[in-house]
């Protein structure tokens, strides 16, 4: 340990540091930014005696590969992932140590890039269907439109199902969970004290979580009826032992936890990236005409295949660029397990530990002029010279996306498909900004006039052009 001196942070203006709490809430975003204005580590307290908690604010790439990457068994989930496990118990997402190392080696097969690249027709067939279920002109929230899109597609390629049945019971629970998902800002302990008292929020959420686990566990009930092998991720959850480890498969009830994790991980961080890419696009032309130059010449309006995407670049360029300006996971923490040290400075253990995305995506030692939408900037030349986690919307080391192959097709392809069919304005009037929940949300939606292209275009069929 080299050094003692305290890290610059701002003063607490409100006794125990409150101020930071209602900063914090009222505006996640703008709270990161202000913690990063003052170095690379920035510091408060927040509480005092028992209560007590150091919260640390680590702002350069550097140190954010030190706690996810080179030293991150020092560096744990801890009480940030208290609330979560209300609702997903000990799954992959939510457990750490042995526990998690043997969730995860049992669900990754089920995102080897060989397997996923067999969800592509899943993709696109259901965007085509979601095209052809909107009027030739209409004004509709990209918001929900995407959440209900990737949704079908994750439940239909991990888990073989149409949800059908229960769309709309589901459609609502999911609604239910929102305000609960705002307490994630909150310390966990008064998260989880908030999460005792029968208010309006808890009861929605209990409900949301009962309605949730009981088409969760029908899901299940159904596939072991059947004994049939489907070769997604369900059938192979159910029929999962550990190898490596103690040899023993997975009790219903813990799959039902891994794929209600899989359900709720896997859709709405992809349908917000989309949304904020429409939205992007309807603000900047130019964009547009070169996406659209470059899905004519390359596709001449048949729809695309995941053989397709190398040849798209500056599909994947925009795709990149949405994630930077709008990261959909904006922010993560991390405990101290034992004393650290950063950047010259000493973290105590049990200090809260914030790292964020939006604040490295934003920072204009790694992307000049960052508020600008500008994929071209995107060249390999570029990427070669960027820090490792100056870019990180997937997050990094053993706790990385599992999802990430599959968003990223995902993502390309749905672009693909859909801008190359129809136009996106924004509706006049319609205010834009964001709302930090667990996931960066759009306060009010996206309320966007989509119109079919009016471009001629080629026609070439599925089969000659695949
Ligand atoms: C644009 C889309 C997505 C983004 C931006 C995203 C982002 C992230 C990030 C940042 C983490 C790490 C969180 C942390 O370290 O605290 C994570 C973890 C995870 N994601 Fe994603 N994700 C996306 C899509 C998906 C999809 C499609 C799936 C599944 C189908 C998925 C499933 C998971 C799971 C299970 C974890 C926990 C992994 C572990 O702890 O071992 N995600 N995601």
């Amino acid at each position: 340990m080299t050094s003692h001196k305290s890290p610059p942070g701002p003063k607490n203006k409100l006794p125990f540091g409150i101020d930071h709490l209602f900063s914090a809430t009222k505006d996640a975003l703008a709270h990161l930014k202000a913690m990063s204005v003052d170095g690379d580590v920035v510091h408060y307290v927040i509480g005092a005696g028992k209560v007590k908690m150091n919260v640390y604010h680590l702002n350069h790439p550097d140190y954010i590969r030190e706690v996810l990457v080179t030293n991150q068994r020092n560096f744990q989930k801890g009480v940030s992932i208290l609330l979560l496990k209300d609702l997903l118990s000990e799954s992959i997402l939510t457990s750490s140590g042995d526990f998690h190392l043997r969730q995860r080696r049992l669900a990754q097969p089920a995102f080897h890039k060989k397997r996923i690249a067999a969800f592509g027709r899943i993709m696109t067939d259901f965007a085509n269907r979601k095209i052809e279920s909107w009027p030739e002109e209409a004004t509709l929230d990209m918001a929900e439109e995407m959440k209900q899109l990737t949704l079908e597609i994750v439940v239909k390629s991990l888990f073989d199902s149409d949800l059908d049945k229960e769309n709309t019971e589901i459609r609502e629970a999911l609604e239910g969970l929102n305000d609960w998902a705002e307490r994630i800002l909150l310390p966990p302990r008064i998260a989880r004290l908030l999460g005792t008292i029968p208010i309006p929020v808890t009861t929605r959420f209990n409900k949301a979580r009962q309605v949730l686990n009981s088409s969760m566990d029908r899901l299940i009930a159904e596939r072991r009826a059947s004994g049939k092998d489907h070769g997604d991720l369900l059938s192979m959850l159910l029929q999962a032992t550990d190898e490596e480890g103690d040899k023993t498969g997975m009790s219903n009830e813990q799959v039902r936890y891994e794929i209600l994790t899989m359900f709720l991980a896997g859709h709405e961080t992809t349908a917000l990236a989309l949304m904020w890419t429409w939205y992007l696009l309807s603000q900047n032309p130019d964009a547009v005409a070169k996406l659209h130059a470059e899905l004519d010449s390359v596709l001449a309006g048949r729809t695309p295949t995941v053989a397709d995407l190398p040849n798209l670049p500056y599909t994947e360029k925009v795709f990149t660029e949405v994630m930077r300006l709008y990261p959909p996971a904006y922010a993560t923490s991390r405990y101290a397990v034992t004393d650290q040290e950063v950047g010259g400075y000493i973290i105590p253990a049990g200090s809260r530990i914030i790292i964020s995305q939006y604040v490295t995506h934003h920072d204009p030692r790694f992307f000049p002029d960052p508020e600008k939408f500008d994929p071209d900037r995107w060249t390999p030349e570029f990427k070669a010279t960027l820090p490792k986690f100056a870019y990180w919307p997937f997050g990094g080391g053993p706790r990385l996306c599992i999802g990430e192959p599959f968003a990223w097709m995902e993502g390309a392809l749905l672009i693909a498909t859909i801008a190359q069919r129809c136009d996106f304005r924004l509706l006049p009037g319609h205010p834009v900004a964001t709302r930090p929940q667990i996931t960066l949300r759009a306060r009010y939606g996206m309320k966007m006039i989509v119109s079919r292209r009016k471009v001629p275009i080629k026609k070439v069929p599925v089969e000659a052009a695949s």
